[in-house]
């Protein structure tokens, strides 16, 4: 394990042990990333609280039971007891060394795997997609894939929406038009377009509105000439979905699919569980949960209901089943949700009644990862310009074009399908990184010019740092794979650079603890930032002399295939060339 953070991290806790005795395991040594040294470990000042010592005194005993020698060329206590470490150059460099042609870059597994069903995207059938889609099918899927590189079973949870009254109208409409029209073909293209057109005729014929009543009742009951029907709807709308998907290079595959329906066979038992345990009671016709923590206005209970008067379940009793099949059936240590704060209520309040019933034990960790609004450029709700929700394709396809027109100006020499291939690489990695880019939870403000832009904290920065490395080995003639090393550090920004390869394994450890993809965006603009110094100041291929030009191809070689994992981690592209 090569990152410096966890090995000073393992030896402050054994020297704390060692000292103060085995009631202390457990303690975090909190080693973090200083500006006073390279690490710093202020574990002395609460320690000394509960041990009722002197800080430095606490910080001093810590420090005689530490062996770093290897590690460190020094330890020193500073201020009130805060335990600074400088690391050797060698130790840095022959670490940095050892990621070289390892594909996990010494990452390591997780020491404990769990299950974690993760629940992301779960768009809606016969609409659009929308921005809010984006963020959570871009935000969940950087997650899965993080999660699973860093060993834990993943379980890919895709919920569409793929059951209620709406229904009955599409399937009538389906049916009107036939299976095989230009109608049913924008199920595929344009499923707003349907949605509307089955809408319209809703509303204006009342003929029609009775048929869909009937389709509903039909198809709650399982009639299976209309189930044929709904499969065939289904069946466009995935087509629909996996386009999308495939575009925005998404890992979800119809295998992820687990949709509202799903849940069907269990929510009258649901029902049941809760009434008889006298969780849920009948209010108002209702089947209604109250729960103490959750009060509305005047201190009122709002209630989460699991049927409706008519008889109907709802959103809410579809996802306590969620829980449940998650917990049961899935072996869930974590269920992520990865959905948009709005929802953040309901799935409070669906977790709280699945605990009340014993569905969910204490030892699995429910997350609701919130999903912040996506705003348009005048701070609102972004709309297309007739009002509507914006179709997340017209906005891929504009960030494609707008990089095309760069590309155009700045590789006039290539051929056009290469172009066109960036373009898109660059197009759609500027719309993905920025959603990734910011904390998941906030908003933020949808700009093409910024998304777009070659400098800061954004995706074709980092793609062309990328695609800048590998045309250093392209000019040098250098097989990368040959690449060697050894590393030796000699001036700041070689040192700087090493030291930033060697945290990727904190950082990722981060992410898959506090579900934050943005820590990672952050590491690695960081990272293409200290290569950039490196590059400015330590001219690689035309250094002093071989074993200086072998030791920064080294540095330069790990950069990039940090970079590439990283961006990898978010589905990002990492370009051959830009
Ligand atoms: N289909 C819902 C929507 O478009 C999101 C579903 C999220 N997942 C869940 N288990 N509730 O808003």
């Amino acid at each position: 394990m090569p990152d410096p953070q966890s090995v000073l991290a393992e030896r402050v806790h054994s020297a704390l042990v060692t000292a103060f005795g085995p009631d202390l395991t457990g303690t975090d040594p909190v080693v973090r990333p200083s500006q006073f040294a390279d690490y710093q470990s202020n574990v002395a000042l609460p320690l000394a609280k509960r041990l009722r010592r002197a800080p430095r005194e606490v910080a001093a005993a810590i420090v005689g039971g530490l062996d770093v020698r290897a590690e460190c060329e020094s330890v020193e206590i500073s201020g009130p007891g805060f335990i600074n470490f400088t690391l050797r150059d060698s130790w840095v460099a022959e670490q940095t060394r050892s990621l070289l042609g390892d594909p996990r870059l010494g990452v390591p597994a997780a020491a404990h795997p769990q299950n974690i069903p993760i629940d992301y995207s779960a768009p809606n059938v016969a609409k659009e997609m929308h921005v809010g889609h984006l963020r959570t099918t871009v935000v969940g899927d950087a997650l899965a894939r993080t999660l699973d590189f860093l060993g834990h079973r993943v379980i890919r949870q895709n919920h569409i929406g793929d059951w209620g009254t709406p229904f009955g109208m599409l399937i009538e409409h389906l049916l009107e038009a036939g299976e095989d029209s230009a109608e049913a073909e924008k199920l595929r293209t344009d499923p707003n377009a349907f949605y509307k057109a089955a809408r319209a005729k809703f509303d204006a014929d009342p003929d029609f509105a009775g048929r869909a009543r009937r389709r509903v009742v039909a198809l709650q009951g399982g009639d299976p000439e209309t189930l044929r029907h709904w499969h065939e709807l289904i069946e466009l709308s995935k087509s629909y979905f996996n386009r999308v998907y495939r575009t925005l290079g998404v890992t979800l595959t119809d295998d992820d699919l687990a949709g509202e329906s799903t849940y069907n066979r269990w929510l009258a038992e649901i029902c049941a569980e809760l009434e008889d345990a006298g969780i849920a009671r009948i209010s108002e016709g209702a089947l209604c949960v109250f729960l103490d923590e959750f009060t509305g206005r005047e201190g009122k209970p709002v209630p989460l209901i699991v049927r409706k008067s008519d008889g109907g379940y709802t959103y809410g009793t579809t996802d306590l089943a969620t829980v449940r099949y998650r917990v049961q059936e899935l072996k869930a240590d974590r269920i992520v949700y990865v959905i948009g704060a709005p929802q953040g209520l309901h799935l409070q309040m669906v977790f709280a009644t699945a605990r009340k019933a014993g569905w969910l034990p204490d030892t699995v960790e429910p997350v609701h990862v919130q999903i912040g609004n996506v705003l348009g450029t005048d701070g609102k709700i972004l709309r297309s310009r007739s009002g509507e929700s914006m179709r997340l394709m017209t906005l891929v396809d504009e960030a494609v074009r707008r990089a095309g027109e760069v590309v155009a100006t700045t590789r006039p020499e290539l051929d056009d399908a290469t172009r066109a291939h960036i373009a898109e690489q660059v197009g759609i990695g500027a719309v993905k990184y920025a959603d990734l880019s910011v904390s998941h939870d906030t908003e933020y403000v949808f700009d093409f010019d910024r998304m777009l832009a070659l400098t800061g904290n954004t995706g074709p920065y980092l793609q062309y740092a990328v695609a800048r490395i590998r045309s250093i080995f392209r000019r040098g003639g250098i097989d990368p794979s040959a690449v060697r090393g050894p590393i030796a550090i000699g001036e700041p920004a070689e040192r700087a650079l090493a030291l930033h390869l060697l945290g990727l394994g904190a950082v990722l450890e981060q992410v898959g603890e506090l579900l934050e993809p943005h820590r990672l965006c952050a590491y690695l603009y960081e990272l293409a930032s200290a290569f950039t110094t490196f590059y400015d100041q330590c001219p690689v291929l035309r250094a002093p002399d071989a074993a200086v030009r072998d030791s920064r191809l080294a540095l330069t070689q790990v950069t990039l295939d940090a970079l590439v994992l990283g961006l990898s981690l978010l589905g990002v592209s990492a370009p051959e060339q830009m």
